[in-house]
């Protein structure tokens, strides 16, 4: 009788939950059906009502519905990534544009939110390593990795993302800093002097701020992309199939790359203000005015 009353009780909380993750989710439903996520949220939201009518066909339901909100989320993801492409490259704010973007990333954190305190919640106790480790689903998707021996009290809300662009920001600074290297021993003419020095410049603090950019995404708890294959894939700054015909050439190359690096840092600003890192959107600042000085001192050097 006891015990059964202990199973009610229990019913109850979970029912309490599940109806709370519904509520949680509901003011964002014309988001995810707008990114074209109807048939992730109704798997998410069929299966909850089938959890709540005892109506069950997973041996682990909760297990499940972590996975659906999962899948709900990469593809979430994935919609933040493609409308902030759209949005760097109007050439004018678009209110409507930026005004959608925050919408997304207020689902992106209720979503967040409900699978974090779901898999709290239903991590048996002494379980250190978590049935879904947060992020591991987006591995697909996104390049760095739930640490699982790393602590969560590091984490930000909203980490995977900040993290996910700075791996992009990462590829992007060590492609230019190779392309620095590259240029610096290999420029040639009347400026070779001058040229030499700046390039030795760059790559020195391009290499340092790697190193920077990598240890935040070790202190938002992921692994970082540190492979030659993976920077090529993730690097918007692209590698040189030759040397450049001269100076010139390099000092134009040079400029482009900065500018990558710039639009680069500013998206890693924009997810950052959007989930409240400080510490990140300090780093991309510094990273701005380094890029914008760079392009400054390059172009003056073109003759
Ligand atoms: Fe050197």
């Amino acid at each position: 009788m006891l015990k059964q009353k202990i199973q009610n009780a229990l019913d109850q909380t979970l029912d309490d939950q599940l109806e709370t993750i519904l509520e949680i989710l509901s003011p964002h439903e014309k988001t995810f059906r707008s990114g074209d996520m109807v048939a992730e949220l109704e798997d998410v939201k069929s299966l909850i009502k089938g959890i709540l009518s005892d109506d069950i066909q997973h041996s682990k339901p909760l297990e499940e519905l972590i996975t659906r909100l999962e899948l709900l989320k990469d593809k979430l993801s994935l919609s933040l990534e493609e409308h902030q492409v759209q949005i760097e490259e109007k050439p004018s704010v678009d209110k409507k544009l930026e005004l959608e973007q925050q919408r997304f990333v207020a689902a992106y954190g209720a979503l967040s939110q409900v699978i974090e305190d779901l898999d709290t919640e239903n991590t048996p106790k002494g379980d250190t390593q978590k049935h879904h480790p947060k992020g591991e689903k987006t591995m697909k998707l996104v390049t760095p990795q739930t640490d699982k021996m790393t602590t969560t009290e590091t984490e930000i809300k909203g980490d995977t993302r900040v993290a996910e662009a700075l791996s992009h920001m990462l590829a992007s600074t060590y492609t230019l800093y190779m392309k620095s290297l590259f240029y610096h021993w290999n420029v040639t003419g009347p400026q070779f002097n001058g040229l030499h020095s700046l390039f030795e410049e760059h790559y020195e603090n391009l290499h340092e701020a790697g190193d920077d950019i990598a240890e935040r995404i070790r202190s938002l708890g992921h692994y970082t992309p540190g492979t030659l294959q993976s920077f090529s894939k993730m690097s918007k700054v692209q590698d040189d199939n030759e040397l450049p015909k001269d100076a010139n050439g390099m000092l134009q190359n040079l400029v482009e790359a900065h500018e990558l690096c710039n639009q680069e840092a500013r998206r890693v600003l924009n997810i950052a203000e959007a989930e409240n890192d400080e510490v990140t959107i300090d780093m991309m600042v510094g990273r701005m005015e380094f890029h914008d000085k760079s392009k400054w001192m390059l172009s003056s050097s073109m003759s």
